[in-house]
């Protein structure tokens, strides 16, 4: 008698412990909120970070382009689509063979981010 409730009283316990493993949480956590990035002020701030400040101006970014010219575009105004801009900041060789723009390995969404300040949403 003595065993056998022992039995039963362990396998409760296994099945409450299994059943607080098994359960799932009592609250979801919420997903996490959708990030409210500025996009724009992000680009602003890779025109800085990826160094293209060191050739291009853009009217928003104080001493920027010293290069800026005939040969350098000053990047104030938008000037290109979207497309055409993605395409650019991904390989500009592959687009001018012969331009000076170095090719700056920007993920996805640096480049973005970068489309959407340069005035392309
Ligand atoms: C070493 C200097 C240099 C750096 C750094 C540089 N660029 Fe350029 N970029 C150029 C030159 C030169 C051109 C002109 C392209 C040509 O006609 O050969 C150009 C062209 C462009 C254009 C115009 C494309 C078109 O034809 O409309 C955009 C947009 C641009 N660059 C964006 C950027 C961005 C964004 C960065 C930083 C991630 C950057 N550049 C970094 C030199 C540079």
């Amino acid at each position: 008698m003595y065993r056998i409730s022992a039995i039963l009283a362990a396998a409760g316990l296994l099945l409450l412990v299994g059943s607080a493993f098994a359960a799932p949480p009592a609250t979801v956590p919420p997903p996490a909120a959708t990030p409210t990035v500025d996009l724009v002020a992000q680009g602003r701030a890779l025109f800085v970070a990826k160094g293209c400040v060191s050739c291009h101006r853009h009217a928003a970014v104080p001493d920027s382009g010293p290069f800026s010219g005939d040969d350098v575009p000053d990047l104030s105004a938008p000037r290109s689509d979207a497309e055409f801009l993605r395409r650019w900041l991904t390989n500009p060789a592959a687009m001018k063979p012969d331009t000076y723009m170095p090719r700056l390995t920007l993920s996805n969404p640096e480049i973005d981010a970068l489309v959407a300040f340069l005035g392309h949403g």
